[in-house]
């Protein structure tokens, strides 16, 4: 049993994505915005991945990064909070013929765990549903997961700690989303900033360095940062 204090993480932030409807929108709306095989290329090299390795997966979404994966690699857990998304992915996983991916419902914090230590974890677009204590406690379990010099490759929505004026780098951000993707998008990022719980570059390093993890390499762009780190 659950500890009373324990985080609730199948409470959603933000999106939804308990809802069928809402998961097939988001799968919509990041198949035309985002390029996975790029995305998956570069996730394999810099987690130094190869036909042998294992790969946990958290907050896999509609699976599709998992998906693409699971070609080089051994075996991918993926899990997540929302069954709805969990159904989805493993629909795709049967129609594309993909028999090493074990999706599980399963959190940061709690439900399905590899049963050993993994060679990467990757997590995109998900840690933020956490309050920044839970993300401490996350980045510790993720540590804990890898096995000696595996590697996490987190990509999330990060805001930077260089700027004077909030208000007026958000403005900036929101209308440059607006004339890139969509009005829609632009509306998500506003309500992003307003209620879900993207935190500061320098309190995301230090609970990744206090977790045991040394951050490898940085990238940033905009809202979206990667960090690759190692055990
Ligand atoms: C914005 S989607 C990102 C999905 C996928 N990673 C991607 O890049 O497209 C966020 C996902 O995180 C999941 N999620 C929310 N809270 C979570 C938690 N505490 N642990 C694991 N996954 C969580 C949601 O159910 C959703 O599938």
């Amino acid at each position: 049993m659950n500890d009373p204090w324990q985080y609730d993480e199948t409470i959603q932030v933000g999106t939804d994505y308990r809802d069928p409807q809402e998961v097939r929108a988001y799968d919509e709306q990041m198949l035309t915005l985002r390029d996975i095989d790029t995305e998956v290329k570069d996730i394999r090299k810099v987690l130094l991945l190869s036909a042998n390795s294992t790969v946990w997966e958290i907050g896999t979404g509609t699976g599709e990064c998992a998906l693409a994966l699971a070609t080089g690699v051994k075996h991918v857990y993926a899990t997540d909070v929302s069954p709805a998304m969990l159904d989805y992915a493993q629909h795709k996983a049967k129609q594309r013929h993909i028999k090493n991916v074990t999706f599980k419902e399963g959190g940061f914090l709690s439900g399905f765990r590899p049963d050993h230590p993994v060679d990467g974890v990757v997590t995109q677009l998900a840690l933020h549903h956490l309050p920044d204590f839970w993300k401490s406690r996350a980045l510790a379990a993720i540590a804990g997961s890898l096995c000696p010099a595996g590697r996490l490759y987190l990509r999330d929505v990060v805001f930077p700690s260089a700027i004077d004026d909030y208000n007026a780098f958000f403005k900036t951000a929101i209308d440059e989303i607006r004339s890139h993707a969509s009005d829609k998008v632009a509306g998500q990022t506003i309500q992003h900033i307003k209620t879900e719980y993207s935190t500061l570059d320098w309190i995301l390093e230090g609970m990744i360095t206090r977790s045991g993890l040394r951050i490898v390499e940085i990238e940033s762009k905009g809202f979206l940062s990667v960090y690759v780190c190692e055990k």
